[in-house]
């Protein structure tokens, strides 16, 4: 069976946090949609690392690290990330796999994202620019090119003639975009050179052979379900499926042999980058929980977006995932707040809803919030649900009634070890 691991809000719920801490259990951990636009963040050892495109099991000894075929590779950063971590002994070869039918990013995706977004202008995606959407609208364009196409001798007449379809694209948006596409292809053919020092695989082989002996497989999301291409707050979402049925597509993966959903949410919500968000606050809490929480994105470093927990929408997330177990995280964030909101259903249209509408908008809906008590106590240095304050209990509580999935982790720290499982 494969579990999924999956942000349930819009993304940087503390995913890669959770992965590692979770590998110990697993054999293989495998992405399967999203790419270099993420950003997730590990802290063990008083250091802190951010992967993009690698697995976050992959400081574990014992687990095999697979990026799936739903992901998208810009060999640039991948290259980066390689040589980040090359001071930590990785056996990269034996540890981390790559699958055949995975699409690369070139630059010209990179540029045609910076275009698109320069010619929206107000109406941008705030798009992390790694060239995510057009290398998506390649793959489903028929037009990609993959991994596997590295091991052929004609790759370099695939790469310019998809670069020279992408630069008469570049010309057609007319805006004001300035690139060296000579020093952009140098940094690719390294990028190159390097991916192709590693394994490439048929994914979806590899991990049916996996669970044929028995072996236990963790599927880690990107994004969250909120930026679903299908379910999300569209048009302001990313470009692949990050909710379940992405990881059967991403992996090779029939449903039937998915087991364990588990999805993540922090104890308040964020966003980054545009896109209607009901909850979110413009008052002296958002401060404060943008400020406590380091909310400054993973990837492109811009400050996250605050607000209240909106459970109107991680029912919505709960429901299409099919989420089986809950994980919450950034619960040490909300300590010295009096009072807490949770947002349990929507003004909309003069009525009282408790679904996710098609427009989410700000003039469209307006927050229903159920008002809490907070607590003081720090809660990093808990190791304990018993330690917990009366009032985290009940905050934990009511959202274990309200979405009828327990919550089995409460994470109060960034570190490996700030984690209770209840
Ligand atoms: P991801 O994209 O889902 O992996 O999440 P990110 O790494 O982008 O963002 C989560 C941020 O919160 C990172 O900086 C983590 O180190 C941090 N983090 C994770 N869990 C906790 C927690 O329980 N408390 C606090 N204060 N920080 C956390
Ligand atoms: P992780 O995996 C938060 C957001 C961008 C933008 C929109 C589209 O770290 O949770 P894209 O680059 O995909 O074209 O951007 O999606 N976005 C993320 N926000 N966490 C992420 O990943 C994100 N990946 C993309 O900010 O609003
Ligand atoms: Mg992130």
């Amino acid at each position: 069976m494969v579990d999924l691991l999956l942000g349930l809000q819009w993304g940087d719920e503390g995913k890669g946090k959770i992965v590692d801490v979770l590998t110990k259990d697993y054999d293989v951990i495998a992405r399967f949609q999203g790419g270099p636009n993420a950003g997730h963040t590990l802290e063990f050892d008083g250091i802190k690392h951010v992967l993009h495109t690698i697995p976050s099991g992959i400081f574990h000894e014992n687990a095999i690290n697979v990026v799936g075929n739903g992901v998208v590779i810009d060999p640039v950063i991948f290259k980066k990330e390689l040589d980040n971590l090359g001071k930590f002994n990785i056996d990269f070869v034996k540890k981390l796999l790559i699958s055949r039918k995975a699409h690369l990013i070139l630059p010209t995706h990179r540029l045609l994202d910076a275009a698109s977004e320069a010619s929206k202008g107000k109406a941008k995606i705030g798009s992390t620019l790694k060239g995510i959407g057009p290398t998506y609208m390649d793959k489903t364009g028929r037009n990609g090119m993959r991994v596997g196409d590295l091991e052929f001798d004609n790759w370099k007449e695939k790469y310019r003639e998809l670069a020279n379809k992408h630069e008469s694209m570049i010309d057609y948006y007319n805006v004001d975009i300035q690139y060296d596409l000579k020093d952009l292809e140098t940094e690719f053919l390294e990028g190159v050179a390097t991916l192709k020092k590693l394994k490439f695989i048929d994914s979806e082989q590899y991990i049916f052979d996996a669970m044929a002996s028995g072996k236990k497989i963790l599927a880690e999301g990107a994004q969250g379900s909120l930026l679903d291409i299908d379910f999300g707050t569209y048009p302001y979402v990313t470009s692949s499926n990050t909710t379940a049925a992405g990881a059967c597509t991403g992996l090779g993966v029939s449903p039937n042999k998915i087991g364990r959903v588990l999805g993540i949410f922090k104890a308040y919500t964020t966003r980054v980058g545009s896109g209607p968000f009901p909850t979110e606050l413009f008052d002296e809490d958002g401060e404060t929980m943008g400020r406590v929480g380091n909310e400054f994105g993973a990837t492109t470093g811009r400050p996250r977006r605050c607000g209240w927990l909106d459970l109107v929408a991680l029912k919505y997330a709960v429901q299409i995932n099919g989420v089986t177990e809950l994980m919450m995280m950034k619960g040490d964030v909300l300590s010295g707040f009096k009072s807490l909101k949770v947002c349990t259903a929507y003004h909309y249209k003069g009525e009282e809803i408790t679904h996710l509408p098609y427009n989410i908008e700000a003039e469209n809906v307006s927050p229903v919030y159920k008002e809490m008590s907070g607590w003081d106590k720090d809660l990093t240095k808990m190791t304990t649900e018993s330690e917990f304050p009366d009032a985290l209990n009940a905050y934990i509580a009511f959202l274990e009634k309200e979405l009828h999935v327990p919550i089995k982790i409460v994470s109060v720290g960034p570190d490996r070890k700030q984690t209770i499982h209840r």
